[in-house]
């Protein structure tokens, strides 16, 4: 059997502020598989952006496990972490946590240095991933000298430079026009094609429209889980049923699950969740700082 990409176990992350506890995630069980793309939709405040800090390692579970590959996050040293960061899992932040001292190209080719590519090398990845995401030369401009969505570009070039096998984006065409956002997903998409779990989270349907799956979170627990068609085979053949039946289980606030065929004439894309304010800023992390780990 295929190990997960990534699962969560009976996940829970409680937050302390003084003697007040804020739970983000409560009792999360996931599995993420290799060649996947899973939206995570749901509120502003519903755990999203903990649910994705959880599986890069930089916030650790109150309760239940975080396994990638199999390993658990919880049991691995904070350095060991941010190895894991820099090879297997690319994560692109909400704030996209972009150095400002470091130019556009710098701030791609700097993981590579760390993880002991030499700067010849790690400049032509670099180029080749900015270009990827649609960043034209010079490539030496700052962070401040870039617009909101080239530095969210250039974050997504960072995450994804080198194969990840899990690739975390958190609302990752959020300052991106529709076009380039389109771009985007179809980048996530050969991603998984390529054998990569993806695991996006966005408040807007036409990105979800790109998932395989899409999880909703309410108050921190999965809502609803549901998948639209069959995730790309590992080997990167093409998906050939997109838009078949859907297949729906829906969680009970009581956290059970049931199983119900929903219409199969309503399109993924046509979906919105109920609320789909701005999302808070909280938790974000200079992920190139390994002792960002909130325990
Ligand atoms: N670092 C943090 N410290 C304290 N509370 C936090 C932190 N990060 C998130 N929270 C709280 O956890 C809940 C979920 O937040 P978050 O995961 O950011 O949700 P979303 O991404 O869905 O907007 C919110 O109530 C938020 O205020
Ligand atoms: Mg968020």
């Amino acid at each position: 059997m295929t190990t997960p990409t990534l699962s969560f176990r009976a996940t829970t992350k409680t937050y302390h502020h003084g003697i007040v506890e804020v739970p983000a995630v409560r009792d999360v069980d996931l599995d993420l598989m290799p060649g996947s793309v899973t939206a995570i939709m749901g509120p502003s405040g519903s755990g999203k952006s903990t649910l994705l800090h959880l599986a890069a390692g930089m916030v650790i579970a109150t309760a239940g496990h975080v396994l990638v590959n199999g390993d658990d996050v919880g049991r691995r040293s904070p350095a060991d972490l941010a190895r894991l960061r820099r090879t297997d899992v690319g994560v692109v932040f909400q704030q996209y946590n972009l150095l400002p001292t470091l130019t556009a190209l710098e701030n791609v080719t700097l993981p590579l240095e760390l993880d002991g590519m030499s700067l010849r090398q790690a400049r032509g990845i670099a180029e080749a991933a900015l270009e990827r995401v649609g960043i034209d030369p010079p490539l030496d401009r700052y962070p401040d000298d870039l617009s909101g969505g080239q530095q969210q570009r250039v974050a997504i070039a960072r995450a994804v430079a080198v194969p990840r096998r899990l690739v975390l984006a958190d609302e990752p065409t959020g300052a991106l026009d529709t076009q380039t956002g389109d771009r985007i997903m179809e980048l996530f998409s050969s991603l998984a094609e390529e054998g990569a779990a993806v695991l996006v989270v966005t408040h807007e349907p036409r990105v979800a429209g790109y998932a395989d799956r899409v999880v909703t979170l309410r108050d921190g627990r999965v809502v609803s889980d549901t998948a639209s068609r069959p995730s790309r085979p590992a080997d990167g053949r093409p998906n050939t049923n997109a838009g078949g039946a859907n297949l729906t289980t829906t969680s009970t606030s009581d956290g059970s699950v049931s199983p119900n065929h929903s219409d199969p004439s309503v399109d993924d894309r046509a979906w919105a969740p109920a609320d789909s304010a701005s999302t808070s800023a909280h938790g974000d992390i200079d992920p190139t700082d390994s002792s960002a780990v909130a325990r």
